[in-house]
């Protein structure tokens, strides 16, 4: 058992006093900070182009702080400085680098508070998942500094014939660059870097344009924990830019993209598309993800299960539960419970302890799932919107929805906020719902409901998926419990936060010596 004693990191408890006042002061502090991101170089914030100022989600006239663009020549200059200093610490080997990746974990735990309060402010995290966000980002460090000692310790002898010795080692490709998300800008940021570092590459980070704030905090914490600053650099701007600029980089020896399926086809055909190299692509994306239910299933845990998958984080997760299939038999007492349910959940301030729901990420999200509700009451029937309290304009509040759809497949792609599609289905043709939604390609999450086993392992055969969950939520994979990543659509793997996590950051060199 390499893994030892090893143990997630733990959070806080919001209905302890002492703990709303830690996070109280630290918000305060974020709110007086007024930080700043930018090209980060060798450790060094560069002026770049077009400054703008970050704003809040949930009240767009507070400003937090500052970021500048990254240039096409800070790209290039970031490149070239990670790549000098890759080879001295593909060098040093995974016991050499797992400390680093150990501090970097203790150093995150150690400002909790104030990273709760950035990633509400700058993303709309209510506080269970701003602490849930800071305690993944530590996980994959600490896992991820396992996995470097397990594989990067040195060779593995491979037996052969007699008269030659044969080993195999894993080392370090190169430069990484690492693209990632606004919805997890702490965790699946930090996790993609720590992978990459922790596999002997150095790492070019293009943070999401909506968060370069908590990405800018992430990269200090880095060097607090004594990483060479040569080995990562932050490049914040737009993807068609800074983003192309950085894959299209002849310095670059692999990407790792987490985002949207149309951006990942993109930079994957530019990538093929490069002369002279072929780049290793890891890529996790979005799902269709869906929950089937049958008869059998205990209502309550459904209930529960359903609105935490479609409504939690927003719905602002990769895995977060899009399509309910209901048995028509029990469908309408599903969905009078969803209401009933959904009409408890507080929507509002992040920053809020009794806050369920904060806003979608900004105005071009809340304005697309708008025109998507407007769809729905068109060709399909609302069932159900929350309400907003008065004085919810200020910022991109959405109110989470519920629909039922007259086709299985109405859906032909992910949409990315709070709305539940339920679909009533016949038992009979359990088959052909699952053959119409595993046509449209994805495989992320799975849920399925049921006290009947043969019924999980149908509807486990039949629809595609990366990470299966059942009789529970789908959404908040545990590293090292829950390896997450998808098939199809959905991602190349392999998957963060499990034991192959690093098989594709490396390359492998088999030795074989004639004596
Ligand atoms: N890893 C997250 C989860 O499991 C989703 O992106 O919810």
């Amino acid at each position: 058992n390499i893994y030892g004693d090893r143990q997630n990191s733990l959070g806080r408890d919001y209905s302890q006093a002492a703990d709303r006042e830690r996070h109280a002061k630290a918000l305060e502090r974020v709110d007086s900070e007024k930080l700043t991101s930018g090209p980060i170089i060798g450790g060094k914030l560069k002026a770049g182009v077009n400054p703008q100022d970050v704003t809040n989600p949930f009240d767009r006239s507070q400003v937090l702080g500052h970021v500048s663009e990254a240039s096409v020549e800070d790209v290039d200059a970031a490149v070239n400085a990670a790549a000098n200093a890759q080879v001295a610490w593909d060098r040093i080997g995974g016991s050499g680098r797992a400390p680093i990746l150990r501090a970097m974990a203790d150093a995150l735990e150690a400002d909790m508070d104030r990273l709760v309060a950035l990633l509400s402010r700058e993303a709309g995290k209510t506080l269970n998942d701003g602490v849930a966000e800071v305690r993944e980002a530590a996980d994959f460090c600490r896992y991820y500094a396992l996995l470097a000692e397990r594989d990067f310790g040195g060779a593995q002898t491979l037996k052969g014939p007699t008269g030659e010795t044969n080993h195999l080692i894993l080392h370090g490709r190169g430069v990484f660059a690492a693209i990632s998300p606004w919805n997890f800008p702490l965790a699946i940021f930090t996790g993609q870097i720590a992978a990459a570092l922790a596999a002997g590459n150095a790492v070019v980070a293009k943070p999401a344009e909506q968060t370069p704030l908590i990405a800018a905090e992430a990269v200090r914490l880095f060097y607090k924990a004594g990483l060479n600053p040569e080995l990562l650099a932050l490049v914040p701007g737009r993807g068609e830019i800074v983003g192309a600029a950085l894959t299209a980089h002849s310095g670059i020896d692999g990407v790792a993209f987490t985002g949207g399926t149309d951006t990942a086809s993109a930079i994957n055909r530019g990538l093929a598309a490069r002369p002279g190299a072929i780049i290793p692509f890891i890529a996790e994306t979005g799902g269709l993800n869906a929950m089937f239910v049958d008869t059998t299933a205990l209502k309550e845990q459904v209930i529960d299960d359903v609105i935490l998958s479609a409504f939690g984080s927003a719905g602002q997760r990769c895995s977060a539960l899009r399509i309910l299939y209901a048995p028509r038999e029990a469908a309408d007492a599903l969905i009078d419970g969803l209401k009933g349910a959904l009409a408890t959940q507080v929507i509002g301030d992040p920053t809020d302890p009794k806050t369920d729901i904060g806003p979608v990420i900004d105005a071009e999200s809340r304005a697309n799932l708008e025109a998507h509700v407007e769809r729905l009451s068109k060709d399909a029937k609302i069932v159900a919107r929350a309400e907003l309290a008065p004085g919810s304009d200020k910022g991109d509040l959405f109110a989470p929805t519920i629909a039922e759809i007259p086709t299985p497949d109405f859906l032909e792609r992910e949409v990315f906020g709070p709305i539940l599609h339920v679909y009533r289905y016949d038992s009979k043709d359990l088959k052909s719902v699952a053959a119409k939604l595993a046509a449209r390609g994805y495989g992320l999450t799975l849920g399925v409901h049921s006290r009947i086993e043969a019924f999980a392992d149908e509807v486990v055969r039949l629809v595609p998926a990366g990470n299966v969950y059942v009789n529970r939520s789908i959404i908040g994979a545990v590293v090292g419990v829950q390896p997450f990543g998808g098939e199809g659509l959905s991602g190349t793997g392999p998957k963060a936060g499990g034991p192959n996590s690093l098989i594709r950051y490396a390359a492998e060199k088999a030795i074989s010596v004639n004596i």
